[in-house]
């Protein structure tokens, strides 16, 4: 496994306590998670980069398994009770074949380069009718613009950014080592797996320096906000 595969060990605390800090952001973002799942009683799920499992530990986790590269979020997503089948990329493990009611990334594509090898893997290990979510930050957003300026200026404390930042941005090493995607690039990978019903809903609507005001309701479409689902079926 190279570095940039275990990029977020040494960042467990930090990426949690973001969350906790920007709690409405936090708030509207688990409620787009929420929306995404749907009814999970009696599903098999797996989460793919389950990082710490923070936004599982709103929900119930009887059945969801996670694969994770970093053992430093891993350990902690297991002592929240998600069952960690494998501490490997999605590009490295072997998943069973046709075992999943839900597969789904939650922030995670944002650090994957190859999306086609990712999806289709999950294609094969979900069964007929089963969904694959997808939960990111679109690179065209707002989110995604100041992600990817804070990256190319190495830093967010800069002339450029004045007056626009939020009281606490996303940690900038994580902003920088994303491999950050927009959402009609990644409709077009699922439709060229045979994905078909693909559904959308969005939050974070608000621009980023007001995000943390209030939590946001999700709303349907995928081209405003700053934290977009894709709901695909197999
Ligand atoms: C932004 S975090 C999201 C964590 C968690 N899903 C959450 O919502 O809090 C991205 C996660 O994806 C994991 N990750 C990065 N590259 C990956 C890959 N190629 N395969 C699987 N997981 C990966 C990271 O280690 C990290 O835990």
């Amino acid at each position: 496994m190279n570095a940039k595969n275990v990029m977020f060990d040494g960042y467990a605390a930090q990426y949690d306590e973001w969350f906790m800090k920007n709690e409405n952001l936090f708030a509207s973002e688990l409620k787009l998670f929420q929306k995404a799942l749907g009814n999970i009683e009696g599903k098999r799920l797996l989460s793919v980069g389950c990082g710490s499992g923070l936004f599982e530990s709103y929900i119930d986790r009887t059945n969801i398994d996670g694969i994770e590269p970093s053992e430093d979020m891993g350990k902690i997503a297991e002592k929240r009770g998600v069952r960690v089948i494998s501490y490997s990329t999605i590009e490295d493990v072997d998943l069973p074949a046709n075992a999943y009611d839900i597969i789904y990334f939650n922030g995670s594509s944002s650090y994957m380069e190859d999306l086609k090898l990712a999806y289709g893997k999950c294609k094969r290990a979900l069964r007929e009718g089963g969904k694959l979510i997808l939960l990111d930050v679109p690179k065209e957003s707002a989110f995604g613009f100041m992600y990817l300026l804070g990256k190319s200026l190495n830093t967010y404390d800069h002339e450029y950014l004045d007056g626009t930042m939020p009281e606490l941005p996303y940690p900038l090493a994580l902003a920088a080592s994303g491999v950050w995607h927009t959402t009609e690039e990644k409709i077009d990978v699922l439709k060229e797996l045979g994905f078909v019903n693909l559904s959308y809903y969005q939050t974070l609507i608000k621009n980023p320096l007001y995000t943390n005001e209030e939590p946001e309701e999700v709303v349907e479409g995928y081209k405003s906000g700053g934290y977009v689902a894709i709901v695909a079926k197999c």
